[in-house]
């Protein structure tokens, strides 16, 4: 038992940083969460926002995860291209509502780029999962903008026609590295309301289109009591967001092989299931029907041709 001496010393620096780091979930300007002195933990301790090393790696970031449930299950990284070498990492908000990462040599590993009027700004982890700078009541930067691998409840994937922003998921670019990866889902502004799943600039599927009920990608019932998909088209914006009916815990990831998954917490066992594959079906396989092919799934073979243009292969 030679390294029962280890477990203790970690057990109660588990004591002391659980104790050191309860209830915050705010912080004004210059105040700062540094490295392995303090988190913040959003209201309902759903969330918390602070430093850690994915998977193997040692390297530090500035993330979200759960912490009630799936503890240390990472939803958002601040500086994904630009991890911290050692445990100088620092978040502070200033005092024009900025929020900054720095470390021992690097005044800005990261920034928010936002900006406020006066001293009243400060930046709050919710427990929706998103972190947000207030400038007194007005929000003036949200997390929920910048989409990570993962889609949380409320989260909208899509354009901003105001300022021509695109938000859309990115894969990690492996479980010990959140980089940004291979694969993409990006709202399609063009036609049809439909996710489309990239792997670099190659179309490898989609969610979608729309049927007015849900993806048709996805295997979603007439009457769903779980959670409503919504997708929105107005002068300001046009995107796909969706909320939890019940009390269910559920996320849409992007893994870093390019798997999209509908995933849903399960309390009695204690782990995520997988609700929905966006992959299941053959129509997702997008290349399936071709360049000008409309693919559905209830009809054999799935495949037509969109008006004007003829079958390349009749047969199949
Ligand atoms: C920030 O946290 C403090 C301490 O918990 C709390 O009193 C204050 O209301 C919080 N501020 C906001 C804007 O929620
Ligand atoms: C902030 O601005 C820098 C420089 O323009 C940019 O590289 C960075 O991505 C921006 N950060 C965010 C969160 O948009
Ligand atoms: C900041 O607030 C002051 C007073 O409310 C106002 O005069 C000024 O225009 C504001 N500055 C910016 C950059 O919004």
């Amino acid at each position: 038992m030679e390294n029962q001496p280890i477990h203790i010393f970690f057990f109660i620096a588990l004591i002391l940083l659980s104790s050191n780091c309860s209830a915050l979930d705010n912080i004004s300007a210059h105040q700062e969460i540094r490295d392995g002195k303090a988190t913040l933990v959003s209201e309902g301790e759903m969330f918390e926002l602070g430093f850690f090393s994915p998977g193997k790696s040692k390297k530090r970031y500035l993330g979200i995860w759960y912490k009630k449930i799936s503890y240390g299950t990472v939803v958002w990284v601040a500086n994904r291209n630009t991890p911290i070498a050692d445990r100088s990492g620092m978040l502070k908000l200033s005092k024009q509502g900025n929020l900054v990462i720095c470390s021992g040599d690097n005044p800005m590993v990261w920034s928010s780029n936002s900006t406020g009027n006066n001293s009243v700004v400060v930046a709050q982890i919710l427990d929706t999962g998103n972190l947000v700078v207030w400038n007194k009541n007005k929000m003036i930067w949200q997390s929920f903008d910048y989409p990570g691998d993962t889609h949380l409840p409320g989260m909208k994937i899509g354009k901003d026609l105001v300022t021509g922003s695109q938000r859309f998921l990115t894969s990690w670019k492996s479980p010990d590295d959140p980089s940004i990866g291979e694969y993409t889902h990006i709202y399609d502004t063009n036609g049809y309301p439909q996710v489309l799943r990239l792997r670099g600039e190659i179309l490898v599927g989609r969610l979608g289109p729309w049927n007015g009920l849900g993806f048709s990608g996805l295997p979603i019932e007439k009457e769903n009591h779980i959670y409503s998909i919504k997708f929105v088209v107005n002068e300001k914006d046009i995107y796909a967001t969706y909320e939890l009916k019940s009390s269910v815990v559920q996320r849409i990831v992007v893994t870093w092989d390019g798997k999209s998954s509908i995933l849903q917490w399960i309390e009695r066992i204690k782990d995520w299931i997988v609700y929905a594959n966006a992959e299941v079906d053959t129509c997702d396989r997008y290349s399936l029907c071709g360049p000008y092919g409309i693919c559905s799934i209830n009809k054999h073979p799935p495949c037509s041709c969109m008006d004007g243009f003829e079958p390349r292969n009749p047969k199949e």
